[in-house]
């Protein structure tokens, strides 16, 4: 099997408009990109299907959409401004700058390959800084929030007294976040703007010892029901020089990307900590009063941490096949699971004539409610197949003669290539029966 490297799906992303550079006609921005038609479409399909599993079919999660401005003394609670930072140096002779822990200092500069030409590593804050307001000084600076989650704990309280939430209870959130990232290579895997799903669940101190290996169970679950290959998917633990200083436990969800294992999600225990400090820094009251048992608590948090972005990253490349058909011909298919294909169903007709064109435009039409979809009606069939091959729509529905004849159609499946006559009436059934049942070949 052909090698899934980053160049190829670089390049299918922009071909087929999934993901551009950004502002790429004046020659980019490091570690800014943006979603193109089917891109933005993948993206969406990816962040619903994270939030219905959070918010709709599990007990007790509700969602917020906090700013993305804060008060700043979020980000001194939180620990941000004294400790978000990466030990970075600059190579004295060519000015580039590395992270001090991705370098062999001793060695010669990656970029000039001078030696012993990097200076001391400096604490780099990640955080962008911008200002409010009409003045330009320290007392006016907001951050861009690097995560979501501050969004969740500031909001702990609105949410227990506004939604009369009981504790175990989960907040959920899903948004961008943004750092300052000095090494932005690898695509879209780790940007300067880039999105997050975050949940926090918060728990009785001392059941965060149960919720933190059942979430982490249900994290895992969650990929295999996006049809991403659980091969290529596997657990990483914290060792005590990557946990964060307030952290119980910590574990990454880790996918065999195309550069290597990599973090996609991160499922942390992080006890009281961020409830006390913002307790601390606002004066405001942060516990929590048990009517199970009359007890007032702080309570403990479990969050799981995902990259949008970078799922949308790990979805093209799970999904990406070069394959070699009988015949000498050849495709290139991206296996989407149905529920995160930018389009569902492509409708061709096999000819513009003879009124073939009108009857698939009137079949494309009907299927708008219920799915998305796609109208081709440029080059021969096979080509078009291998148009929606490559960008993942699991069903083709071709019109021809016989349909005019008889209302049937042929329902073609991507992976298998096979086709079947079905009476057009039955479209939208035969494919949400194929949706219940899908496993990738
Ligand atoms: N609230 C916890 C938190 O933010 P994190 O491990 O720093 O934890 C969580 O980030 C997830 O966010 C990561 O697993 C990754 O998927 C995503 N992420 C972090 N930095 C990113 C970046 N620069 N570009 C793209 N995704 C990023």
């Amino acid at each position: 099997m052909a090698e899934v490297t980053l160049d190829k799906i670089v390049s299918l992303c922009k071909r087929r408009g999934f993901i551009f550079q950004s502002s790429e006609i004046y020659g980019g921005l490091n570690g800014a990109y943006d979603y193109g038609p089917l891109g933005v479409a993948l993206k969406n399909n990816i962040r619903d299907m994270w939030w219905k599993e959070m918010t709709q079919l599990h007990d007790n999660i509700v969602g917020i959409d906090a700013s993305i401005l804060m008060n700043s003394t979020v980000w001194k609670a939180s620990g941000h401004v004294s400790n978000f930072t990466d030990p970075m140096v600059d190579c004295k002779v060519c000015h580039a700058r590395f992270r001090a822990d991705q370098i062999d200092l001793n060695g010669p500069c990656p970029n000039c390959g001078n030696k012993d030409t990097f200076t001391a590593p400096r604490n780099f804050n990640l955080m962008f800084t911008t200002h409010i307001g009409p003045t330009q000084d320290d007392s006016s600076v907001v951050y861009l929030r690097p995560e979501t989650a501050q969004g969740i704990y500031v909001n702990f309280k609105n949410v227990v007294q506004s939604c009369r939430m009981k504790v175990p209870f989960g907040i959920a959130q899903v948004g961008k976040s943004f750092r300052n990232e000095i090494t932005t290579k690898n695509f879209i895997f780790r940007s300067c703007e880039f999105e997050q799903m975050e949940m926090q669940w918060f728990c009785k101190p001392g059941t965060d010892e149960k919720w933190f290996p059942y979430w982490r169970e249900q994290r895992m679950k969650f990929y295999d029901k996006m049809g991403i290959r659980m091969d290529h998917l596997r657990w990483h633990q914290h060792g005590p020089d990557e946990l964060a200083f307030y952290a119980k436990d910590a574990y990454d969800i880790q996918y065999l990307f195309p550069m290597g294992w990599q973090e996609l999600e991160g499922v942390h225990s992080r006890t009281d900590y961020d409830l006390t400090q913002h307790q601390k820094f606002s004066g405001k009251d942060m516990t929590y009063l048990d009517p199970a048992d009359n007890s007032r608590y702080i309570p403990y948090v479990v969050e799981t941490s995902a990259g949008l972005t970078r799922n949308v990253l790990m979805a093209l490349s799970d999904a990406y096949e070069e394959q070699q058909l009988e015949g000498g011909d050849s495709r290139v298919v991206l296996h989407f699971h149905p529920n995160i294909a930018p389009i569902m169903v492509a409708v061709l007709p096999l000819m513009k004539k003879d009124g073939l064109a009108e009857y698939a435009s009137k079949v494309e039409h009907d299927l708008r409610e219920d799915f998305t979809t796609d109208f081709d009606v440029s080059g021969a069939i096979g080509r078009r197949y291998r148009r929606q091959d490559e960008v993942g729509t699991p069903y083709c529905v071709t019109v021809d003669y016989d349909t005019l004849k008889d209302n049937t159609v042929t329902l073609r499946f991507r992976d298998s290539m096979e086709q079947k006559r079905i009476p057009v009436s039955e479209i939208v059934s035969e494919i949400r029966k194929a949706n219940k049942e899908y496993k990738r070949v």
